[in-house]
């Protein structure tokens, strides 16, 4: 019989941070860095020293678990320390979001190290959960594991600004961490042996063909953009319908063409307005700037280039037509990524070893993974996520399929730690 989580501790362990950032409608903001964010890593350190795992955190917020005993694969020893079986996903959420985005493989990866440590299983390499920072991008997209990845230069990091305009080093600063700590986190990729992340679909499929687990096969790649239109306060009430020159006209062209420019790129083309602020801000004022968030993906990173340009030109077009300027500030896409065949096998055995059923499948949305898939041979199992739903206080996933889902991750962390990668053969399920 195979190792297998304490569901009750687990199940718990997602109830009780689900309070954390929960707001009286009953979604959950806990953006990086704000004060709820805060409590759910206090949270997160006080279950780590519950079980007495060894926590560090890293300058730009990423935090990593461990058992200190010898067992571990070594850890403890030093220098000679073999590469660790790295598995996690994010604390943080989107505004007013659900309890199960990033949680389930964040706390999932935490209950596997301590089964693990617990049961004194003798590993020949370190699990180690990590927990990665600003997943949701309130800063930059997948903050943390692209510090990891690539790391970020200093002018970047000072150019970041979050959802509602404050800068990142201002954020890093008033919560009394040390800005000039944001840069040099890039992790040694001989340290990494293999990453795996367990989360929710978010999507219908896996409920629609009442499948248990999906086992990832690639990551969507992103791109973003915080768009400008810059036109000319006036009164309300005196200044006629055509002498105005009023952003939020183009603002609406642009986003009443986003279903047709996706349209001319592919059928699985994406672009979305989240966030649109006008200034000043009067119900009496001809807005004089507006403030739009723009995220837009594709499986293709080809497409998405072309996605970006069509884009630029629509805002530009829109802007022509309404007598206002444009300043398109772009964000550094997310490269799409394809998820190794090795861990992807390695997956689908645990679900066949366990009894469920499992099917390969894309990713539409971005996961820590796909910067980690850069540092080591990477993997992802999904979970069934109730109508599709996410980003919402509507997520939700069963008890059940969570359980399925984080007993997938323990079989297949202590095949990596112990016995290693598999040597190839059927990719997934
Ligand atoms: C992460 O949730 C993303 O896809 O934006
Ligand atoms: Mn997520
Ligand atoms: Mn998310």
């Amino acid at each position: 019989m195979s190792l297998t989580v304490n569901m009750s501790r687990l199940r718990a362990d997602l109830v009780s941070l689900s309070f954390i950032g929960r707001l009286t409608g009953g979604g959950i903001t806990r953006t990086s860095f704000s004060a709820a964010d805060l409590a759910a890593r206090q949270w997160y350190q006080a279950r780590c020293a519950e079980a007495g795992l060894a926590l560090r955190t890293d300058g730009i917020g990423n935090m990593f678990a461990e058992a200190a005993g010898a067992g571990n694969g070594g850890a403890g020893s030093g220098a000679a320390r073999p590469a660790a079986v790295w598995s996690g996903s994010h604390l943080d959420t989107v505004p007013d979001g659900g309890a199960f985005d990033g949680a389930v493989g964040a706390v999932a990866a935490l209950e596997s190290v301590r089964r693990l440590a617990e049961e004194r299983v003798e590993l020949a390499r370190p699990v180690r959960a990590v927990v990665f920072a600003d997943e949701e991008g309130n800063y930059n997209h997948l903050l943390g594991s692209t510090a990891l990845a690539r790391d970020f230069t200093r002018d970047e990091l000072a150019a970041m600004t979050g959802r509602d305009g404050d800068r990142l080093v201002d954020a890093i600063t008033a919560i009394g961490w040390n800005p000039d700590a944001l840069a040099g986190n890039r992790a040694d990729p001989e340290q990494v042996y293999a990453f795996v992340e367990l989360h929710i679909e978010q999507g219908p499929n896996l409920e629609a063909s009442r499948t248990d687990i999906g086992v990832v096969t690639s990551v969507v790649a992103i791109g973003g953009a915080v768009a400008e239109f810059r036109g000319r306060a006036d009164h309300a009430g005196t200044t006629p319908m055509t002498r105005r020159q009023d952003p939020l006209r183009a603002a609406a062209q642009l986003i009443a063409a986003l279903p047709a420019i996706t349209a001319t790129v592919s059928d699985t083309a994406v672009a979305t307005c989240g966030k649109l602020v006008t200034f000043p801000g009067g119900a009496n004022v001809v807005p004089a700037l507006v403030r739009m968030l723009l995220d837009y993906r594709d499986p293709d990173a080809g497409r998405l280039a072309r996605l970006d340009e069509r884009l630029i030109a629509a805002a530009r077009q829109a802007a022509a037509a309404h007598d206002v300027t444009l300043h398109w500030a772009a964000e550094p896409p997310v490269a799409p990524v394809e998820l190794n065949p090795r861990v992807r096998s390695a997956i689908g055995a645990s679900a066949r070893g366990l009894g469920l059923s499992a099917v390969a499948m894309p990713s539409g949305a971005g996961h820590d993974a796909q910067n980690m898939a850069t540092l080591a041979p990477t993997g992802m199992i999904f979970v069934p996520s109730r109508d599709g739903r996410s980003h919402s206080p509507a997520e939700h996933t069963d008890w059940e399929d969570i359980e399925n889902g984080a007993n997938v991750l323990l079989a297949t962390l202590t095949g990596l730690a112990t016995t290693g990668l598999p040597d190839s053969g059927s990719a997934g399920a």
